[in-house]
C-alpha cells in the first residue's frame, strides 16, 4: 500500500487543486459541476493526473434538449479547453499539473432515466462508496491490474476498466480474495453482483456477452460492465493471478516510473505497464 497508495498529502493536494478548479467554472441555470471518477470514489493510485469532472444538467431542464448539453456546457467553460469527441462530446484542459476532463451528463437518480451510458457514472460512484472498508484493495488490485498491463478498456487495450476492478473487489470481498478467486478463472466468467437475474445468459441481449468475463453493472441490469475485456487481456488476468497466488511479492505493484510524459520532459509518476 504504501508504495501505490496517495498519501494524506497527496490528497489534500489532489482535493485543493480540484475545489479551485471546480469554482473557476461558470455558474449556469440547471447545471452543477461535481468531481467525479476515482477522485470521488476515494480509488486512485498515487500519481494520477487526469480527474473527471462532471457537468450535471437538470433532468426536468434537459430532458428534451440532451443533446445540445455538449454546446451548452462549452459556452460555461474556460477559454484552452479542448473539444473531444463522444457519445456526447467532453472536454479536457490542462490545469495546475492535472488533466481535468469535463463530461456533460443527465442529472439522473436511478439508472433507468439514464439517456448516455455516461449519465450513471455518479451512480457507480455512490455505489463504489457503499464499500469504503474496501477503499485500499480497491487501490491494492487497481495498481496490480495496471502495472501488469491489464487495466484500461480503452479499444487499444481492452482490459479491465477502473470501475469492473472495483465491482470484482466488492464482490470477493478483498483484493487477495479476487486474486484467488481470478487464479481459478474458467475460459469465460459470469458474474452477476446484484443477482438481477436468474441466468444472465439468457435474459441479457446477445451483443453484450462476447467478453470472456461478463459482468453485470450492479445498478444497471442490462450492461455488462466488462464488454470490451478481450481474450487476450483475459488469459493475461487469470495467468497473473496464478502466478502471483503461487509466489507473492510486491514487485507486482512496483510502478513504472518512466511513462511517455516523462519522456516528454513532464516528469509524473504513474503507474504505466511493465
Ligand atoms: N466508466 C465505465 N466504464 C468504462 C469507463 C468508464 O463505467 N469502460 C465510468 C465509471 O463510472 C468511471 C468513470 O466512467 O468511474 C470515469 O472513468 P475512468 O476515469 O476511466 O475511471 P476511474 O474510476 O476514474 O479510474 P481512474 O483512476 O483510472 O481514472
Ligand atoms: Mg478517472
Amino acid at each position: 500500500l504504501s508504495l501505490v497508495k496517495p498519501s494524506d498529502e497527496e490528497r489534500k493536494d489532489v482535493s485543493d487543486r480540484v475545489e479551485k478548479f471546480l469554482k473557476k467554472l461558470k455558474k449556469g441555470k440547471g447545471v452543477k459541476f461535481e468531481l467525479g471518477g476515482s477522485g470521488a470514489k476515494g480509488t486512485w493510485t498515487k500519481g494520477i493526473k487526469d480527474v473527471d469532472v462532471y457537468a450535471k444538467f437538470s433532468l426536468s431542464m434537459y430532458k428534451d434538449k440532451s443533446d445540445e448539453i455538449s454546446d451548452v456546457l462549452e459556452k460555461l467553460l474556460m477559454k484552452g479547453v479542448k473539444r473531444l469527441h463522444g457519445s456526447r462530446d467532453y472536454y479536457q484542459v490542462k490545469k495546475d499539473g492535472f488533466l481535468f476532463e469535463i463530461i456533460p451528463i443527465m442529472d439522473i437518480k436511478k439508472a433507468d432515466e439514464a439517456l448516455n451510458i455516461t449519465d450513471i457514472s455518479p451512480l457507480h460512484t455512490k455505489y463504489v462508496g457503499k464499500h469504503k472498508k474496501l477503499q485500499d484493495d480497491i487501490i491494492l488490485a487497481k495498481a496490480f491490474f495496471k502495472s501488469n498491463g491489464i487495466y484500461g478498456a480503452e479499444s487499444y487495450i481492452k482490459g479491465m476498466s477502473g470501475y469492473v476492478i472495483e465491482v470484482l473487489v466488492i464482490y470477493y470481498g478483498g483484493f487477495v480474495e479476487l486474486v484467488r478467486a481470478g487464479a481459478k478463472w474458467g475460459e469465460k466468467v459470469v458474474i452477476d453482483p446484484a443477482k438481477y437475474h436468474k441466468n444472465v445468459l439468457l435474459e441479457v441481449n446477445k451483443s453484450k456477452l462476447d467478453s470472456p468475463l461478463v459482468l453485470i453493472d450492479p445498478v444497471e441490469r442490462g450492461r455488462n460492465a466488462a464488454a470490451a475485456v478481450g481474450e487476450e487481456r483475459f488469459r493475461e488476468f487469470v495467468s497473473v493471478c496464478k502466478k502471483f497466488v503461487k509466489k507473492p511479492s510486491s514487485d507486482y505493484f512496483i510502478p513504472e516510473i518512466f511513462s511517455m510524459d516523462m519522456i516528454k520532459g513532464d516528469v509524473v509518476l504513474e503507474i504505466v505497464p511493465k
